[in-house]
């Protein structure tokens, strides 16, 4: 490892790293060193360990030139931290080290595959850019740049591609036909996304296969971070586009996520929609990435962050970015179903369990409150009667709290974080319309410190957002409108070291 800039970036991790406290952090949800995070890359199982990486600026709190981070785990909840990986410093990266992936190769190395942005001045003063795909080998630790970068650029694409939006390579490998594939995010002559399937035998020579699925402008403008699997006999395909206009309770402006799923022809490599779907519901939520596990589980991980918010920062914040908790995914009924890990469960203490409690007014349950906590709730109408709301708020004190608020009449569910806390006037609430059962809802609510994640009648739908409310807001409480029956299953979480 011969780079100055990673050597650099090295040292600084070894000596700024270790200057936040833990109490600072979340407990169990990844956040860079110091500095910034956005994307997760790399999301692999290595020699018996899972691996992140993640686009990281560790030189301040906002985004810059990008490196990769690096941290790895074995039960995706406990995570050791380790040496950033890659840093923009060769001609074909100057500009930064762009999203990407990672495999295990089958002569045991690890690969990653990652976005090189280039730029350079032209004469006439103006800057031009290009995105191109590259490669570099490792074994878990340090990783060498291959010297015949890049492997994939502007003359692999199909005809219209844009060369300064190709990015973002997601590579597994088909064991079946001995080689590998990667599919990449680019923008078309419609200057909407579309996502290309590139094939390749040795990892270093690509050759174009065809373009699996394209926005047309229905979805947004560019289509970013791309994965692409199959799941309970499903194809499913992830990608998160820029520029999304709202639709319904189903889409927002802006940045959003998809789900893609449908019909694999994987002979003419043709790829047939059935659903289109938001992933995510939350106010934070973007580039998601899974891993496939020995067990055959599909992991999904997210960055739990909106780009437009990514301003608000708390005051003398000295890491900003997290990790949303890993969450395994199954598609039901054609639906996809997201809950966290069940290595979540490990690290339960403190049970606390209630049965058939009745809410009309507001109450507080003893034993039911703090920051980092795993609680589930199962609401549901007092004999024939409909209640007209019922209301969770966490995160609580005299002067702040997050809510959450069910209106069976409608079936929507409404998040809140207007009181938790932040000073800038960013997007505060999401209403996410769920399945009717009747006034019936079962929610699961994961906290951790700076973030709630919420997971809807068993994973149908999850909502993720962060709040930066001080942490002694530490009450909980509920309250309808009418009457309702809540039963609580709450643990806290605890883990020794952390991150
Ligand atoms: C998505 C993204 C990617 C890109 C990376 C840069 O959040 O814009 O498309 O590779 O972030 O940090």
């Amino acid at each position: 490892m011969n780079s100055k800039l990673l050597l650099q970036a090295r040292n600084y991790e070894n000596i700024y790293g270790d200057k936040i406290p833990a109490s600072e952090r979340p407990l169990f949800h990844v956040t860079p060193q110091t500095g910034w995070l956005n994307d997760p890359n790399g999301f692999s199982f290595y020699k018996g360990e899972y691996h992140l990486f993640y686009q990281y600026h560790l030189y301040n709190t906002s985004w810059g030139p990008m490196y990769w981070g690096h941290v790895k785990t074995k039960d995706f909840i406990r995570w050791e931290r380790l040496p950033a990986a890659l840093a923009p410093d060769a001609e074909y990266d100057n500009a930064g080290c762009f999203s990407g992936s990672a495999v295990e190769l089958p002569d045991g190395r690890h690969l990653l595959m990652y976005t090189g942005v280039q730029e350079w001045k032209r004469e006439d003063g103006f800057t031009e850019s290009r995105q191109v795909q590259c490669i570099a080998y490792g074994d878990g630790t340090d990783y060498e740049k291959y010297e015949g970068n890049p492997v994939l650029t502007e003359r692999d694409l199909p005809e219209g591609g844009s060369a300064e939006d190709f990015r973002d390579p997601k590579i597994w490998r088909d064991d079946e036909e001995d080689c590998f594939y990667a599919v990449v995010g680019n923008r078309t002559e419609d200057s909407s996304g579309a996502i290309l399937l590139f094939r390749s035998k040795d990892t270093m020579n690509w050759e174009f296969v065809t373009v699996l699925d394209r926005s047309e402008n229905q979805y947004g403008k560019m289509w970013e971070c791309p994965d692409f699997f199959t799941l309970d006999h499903a194809a499913v395909l992830l990608t998160s586009p820029q520029e999304m206009l709202a639709r319904g309770m189903e889409f927002h402006n802006g940045n959003g996520t998809l789900y893609i799923t449908g019909y694999y022809d994987k002979k003419n490599h043709c790829f047939m929609r059935s659903e289109v779907r938001a992933i995510d519901y939350g106010l934070d939520f973007y580039a998601p990435q899974t891993v496939l596990t020995p067990d055959g589980r599909r992991i999904m991980i997210g960055w739990m962050q909106s780009w437009e918010s990514s301003h608000s920062q708390p005051h003398g914040a000295r890491w900003f970015g997290m990790m949303t908790i890993p969450r395994e995914l199954h598609i039901v009924d054609g639906m996809l179903r997201q809950n966290p890990v069940q290595e979540l469960d490990n690290y339960h203490i403190n049970p606390v369990f209630y049965r058939n409690v009745d809410i009309r007014e507001r109450i507080q349950l003893p034993k039911v409150s703090g920051r980092v906590l795993d609680m589930s709730l199962y609401i549901r109408p007092a004999g024939g009667q409909l209640y007209e709301h019922v209301t969770i708020k966490v995160a609580k004190d005299t002067q702040y709290y997050t809510a959450i608020s069910y209106d069976p009449n409608k079936s929507v569910l409404t998040f809140d974080r207007s009181n938790s806390g932040f000073r800038h006037d960013i997007l505060a609430t999401r209403k996410v319309l769920v399945r009717y059962q009747k006034g019936e809802i079962r929610l699961r609510i994961v906290m951790d410190r700076f973030s709630i994640e919420i997971f809807v009648n068993d994973g149908e739908q999850a909502i993720t957002s962060t709040i930066y409310t001080p942490q002694e807001a530490q009450s909980i409480s509920f309250e309808a409108e009418g009457m309702a029956i809540l039963d609580v299953e709450k643990y806290d979480l605890q883990l020794s070291d952390t991150l």
